[in-house]
């Protein structure tokens, strides 16, 4: 049987820095309630210029390089974003170029902070089914493009970043299973109102901005958290103990600290870094990965949960033996 499996993985976080104290002199807010609401302490921000891909390209080069990998032997590149750089070509076709990879399949996937859980599950069933043997799959957003640095529930949540892994096709586990949902019912509590065929004047004037009714966010964020992660044993025959690892999208602290508690995990085994970056959308699974596989504290062999929720709803987790 073949399974994909991470051989590799890398991070990227842009270099300027917006601490909780800039935004207490930008909007009425203050560390304090930052900090205690979402656990967040600062957020970094891609200055003018700096692109979705100029992420995903750092990432992508730091995740084949710990696969020892080279970029001529990836045959199939996919990005999550919400924040492409262009409408088209996809963020993944100018990855593609960047890294001087020709011919094999690119291309984006948008499912909101749910992306890399949905891009990987889509490369997963590549490498499964023996369409792709090594594949790139990247996180990256630029969510400060889509902030509206006016608005206080909102703007003191999101920052830039991209993480990247390199899967590759193996006869040892690997990703054991993958599960995907969404309900489009819910798209106004977490969206941008705008877009190219919608209010197309609103981006035209720079004014295209998240929106969201946070409170109903984070109910809905908890319950469907809670359900995923019963979902993902049941399927695997496990127990909540043979998790060695849980690895979130890092969103909030209280939702991650809610989850951890239906797997009546500790928090020492769970990967959190929400409080360094704030929520990167697409870009936080991969980017929390990546810390604790190069601080050492995941190790080959460990048992994984990756989740995430985000906009849409869309919500998904992976199982895997690392
Ligand atoms: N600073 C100070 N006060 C604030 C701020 C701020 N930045 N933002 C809101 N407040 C005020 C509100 O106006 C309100 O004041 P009031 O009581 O006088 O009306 C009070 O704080 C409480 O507001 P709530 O919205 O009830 O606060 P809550 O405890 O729900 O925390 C938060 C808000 C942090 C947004 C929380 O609801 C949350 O994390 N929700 C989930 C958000 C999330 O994770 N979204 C991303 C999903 S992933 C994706 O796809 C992008």
């Amino acid at each position: 049987m073949t399974y994909s499996r991470i051989t590799g993985t890398g991070s990227f976080l842009p270099e300027k820095i917006l601490t909780n104290h800039d935004l207490e002199k930008m909007v009425e807010t203050s560390d304090q309630w930052i900090k205690e609401r979402t656990g967040i302490s600062k957020r970094h921000i891609a200055v003018e210029g700096e692109t979705t891909c100029d992420l995903a390209e750092a990432a992508a080069r730091h995740a084949l390089e710990s696969a020892g990998v080279t970029a001529s032997e990836i045959d199939l590149v996919i990005v999550a974003t919400t924040t492409a750089d262009k409408i088209f070509p996809s963020t993944a076709c100018l990855l593609q170029k960047r890294l001087g990879i020709h011919g094999p399949a690119a291309f984006d996937v948008q499912a909101v902070c749910s992306g890399f859980i949905y891009a990987i599950t889509v490369a997963d069933k590549f490498i499964r089914t023996g369409s792709a043997k090594k594949a790139l799959v990247v996180g990256a957003e630029t969510l400060s493009r889509i902030t509206n640095w006016e608005d206080r529930t909102t703007c003191v949540l999101f920052g830039d970043g991209a993480g990247a892994v390199v899967l590759e096709a193996s006869e040892e586990p690997g990703i054991l299973s993958t599960h995907l949902h969404a309900d489009g019912n819910y798209d106004e509590l977490l969206h941008v109102p705008a877009g190219i065929s919608l209010d197309f004047e609103l981006v035209k004037q720079g004014r295209a901005y998240m929106e969201m009714q946070g409170n109903e966010v984070f109910k809905m964020a908890v319950r469907t958290l809670g359900r995923i992660v019963d979902e993902t044993l049941v399927a695997n025959n496990m127990q909540k103990s043979d998790i060695d690892w849980l690895v979130p999208h890092q969103a909030n602290i209280r939702i991650i600290t809610a989850t951890a508690k239906k797997l009546n995990m500790p928090m020492e085994r769970v990967v959190v870094t929400v409080n360094e970056h704030g929520n990167t959308s697409a870009a936080s699974v991969p980017l929390a990965l990546d810390v604790a596989v190069r601080d050492g504290r995941i190790k080959r062999g460990d048992t994984l949960l990756l989740e995430a929720f985000g906009g849409g709803f869309t919500w998904g987790s992976v199982l895997l033996k690392f």
